[in-house]
């Protein structure tokens, strides 16, 4: 029911507006954390298009969820600098380490990885943003350090 409200007053606040559908998409993201499996339906009858449209697009654009995210959100730059200087070795040793692909979180809910296209610190990659915090200069001995902490 909490949900039902949540989602009646964002579909209010978008009522009218052009191209509403991704508005609508990141306010439910910033109030859930997620996109709730259920709200599917609800955004879909509002905007009188298909689940599947509603579904399309949550999956076209990475930065929306269909779970909740760990306690613990790690970004890891896959942009053009940072891979040059290791950075798809370094992601692929932290992601089989934790056990978790892209997008993932680890069994017991502590940590999510994501991908991230560049965080501005390119003169010193590989970097990473470890809950909103940047970090530059990996290796792996330093990423498995940042990593044990947020885990700890
Ligand atoms: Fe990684 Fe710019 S490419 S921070």
């Amino acid at each position: 029911a909490a949900t039902t409200e949540t989602m009646q007053g964002i579909l209010a606040a978008h009522k009218g507006r052009e191209g509403p559908l991704l508005p609508i998409l990141r306010a439910v993201q910033a109030e859930f954390g997620y996109i709730p499996a259920d709200v599917i339906q609800i955004i879909a009858d509002d905007l009188n298009i298909t689940r599947a449209e509603v579904h399309g697009v949550i999956t076209f654009y990475h930065d929306f969820r269909d779970a909740p995210s760990g306690r613990h959100v790690v970004k890891l730059c896959r942009a053009e600098a940072c891979q040059s200087v290791g950075g798809a070795a370094l992601s692929q040793a932290a992601l089989q380490k934790l056990g978790v692909d892209w997008h993932g979180t680890t069994a017991n809910g502590t940590v999510t990885v994501e991908p991230v296209y560049c965080l501005g610190l390119c003169a010193c990659g590989p970097a990473a943003m470890i809950d909103g915090k940047v970090v530059g200069r990996l290796d792996a001995d330093k990423l498995d350090r940042l990593l044990a902490e947020v885990q700890a």
